[in-house]
């Protein structure tokens, strides 16, 4: 091995996805702290194994031709068009927006449900898929920007958008699940962190103090106030509890667009001066990190995982604003 020129905060050269310094950098500085190869390449794999990396993607999946596609589904990068405004809903659209949310509790707790070790999340995927169908609705992520699969699967130290793929769910493993349906013209879109059998009291933590997140992001809605106060809530609920807010992702406008305005960040924006007014609909989404909340992306473009690997967990709801709070919308 040739000597090694990196900087403490770079990757370390062993393939772990930790930074240098806190991997090999002091093994490479004092080689007797490491007596040999062996046991250099023994540590390699014990990292390698601790994460998460690709599968193997299974053909995609096809839609029946008499389900309702969203517009993006007849592109062929899956490009989403124009972005729907901010402004509240009406009646039509809201109560159609009551059944397909309806609708992503159900299939998210149906896909919850098959959640254990042994589990490949190309099976999870494949059950968000025919539930979709079943209730006669199309899973908004299958060619979303060329997003491959119906559903998001994302285990331990990954942040959101990991793609369904041949990857088995070991016992201490957490994972989210993201389920969105499109259906009569309308998106639902939620999300949660399950434990895959034993977890340990870190990992449970993590998600407990994630799902409060979620809890208190939308307790803080209140028509007459802005986006900026579920931010704050969050960030503050978070880190006086000792963990990081993931920035780079956000929560957002939906309805007969998948995303649209407003952006909802999980931290404290004064740049979310956007007024909250009855029908308006929007998700909350954050992502919780028990270290850096800092994100990398993995080259197939999608999976974001933390650039420490430290373990994240999130949790998602669809909801309306109220005249006084707001509704949950994905809701069994
Ligand atoms: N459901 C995700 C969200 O909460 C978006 C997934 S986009 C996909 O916004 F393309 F990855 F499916
Ligand atoms: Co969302
Ligand atoms: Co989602």
């Amino acid at each position: 091995m040739s000597a090694p020129t990196l900087s403490a905060n770079d990757l370390c050269h062993c393939g772990s996805g930790r930074k240098y310094k806190r991997c090999h950098r002091i093994a490479d500085l004092n080689p007797d702290r490491v007596a040999n190869e062996q046991a250099r390449r023994e540590e390699q794999a014990r990292l390698a194994e601790r994460y998460v990396k690709p599968g193997k993607q299974s053909p995609r999946r096809e839609v029946p031709p008499e389900i309702a596609r969203p517009p993006y589904a007849n592109d062929p990068q899956g490009r989403p068009g124009v972005r729907e405004s901010a402004a509240p809903k009406d009646a039509e659209t809201l109560a159609k927006m009551r059944v397909a949310g309806k609708a992503a509790a159900e299939v998210l707790q149906a896909v919850g449900a098959a959640v254990r070790p042994g589990v490949t999340t190309d099976e999870l995927d494949a059950i968000a898929h025919a539930e979709c169908i079943r209730r006669g609705g199309y899973p908004s992520p299958l060619g979303y920007n060329g997003f491959p699969k119906s559903l998001c699967t994302s285990v331990n130290e990954v942040i959101c958008h990991g793609i369904p793929d041949s990857t088995v769910l070991k016992d201490g493993d957490i994972v989210n699940l993201d389920v969105t349906i499109y259906l009569d013209g309308v998106h639902g879109d939620t999300n949660a962190t399950f434990l895959v059998g034993e977890v340990d009291e870190e990992s449970r933590r993590l998600v407990e103090v994630t799902r409060e997140c979620l809890v208190r992001g939308i307790a803080a809605v209140k028509p007459g106030g802005r986006v900026r106060d579920i931010g704050k809530a969050i960030q503050t609920y978070a880190e006086g509890e000792g963990y990081g807010v993931v920035r780079a992702f956000v929560g957002h406008g939906i309805g007969r667009a998948f995303h649209s305005d407003p952006q909802v960040y999980h931290y404290d924006n004064p740049s979310a001066r956007t007024e909250l007014l009855p029908g308006m609909t929007f998700t909350i989404e954050p992502m919780i990190t028990i270290g850096d909340w800092h994100h990398e992306m993995w080259d197939d473009g999608w999976t974001a995982v933390t650039v420490d690997r430290s373990r994240t967990a999130q949790f998602e709801h669809t909801l309306v604003v109220t005249e006084t709070g707001a509704e949950i919308l994905t809701q069994v």
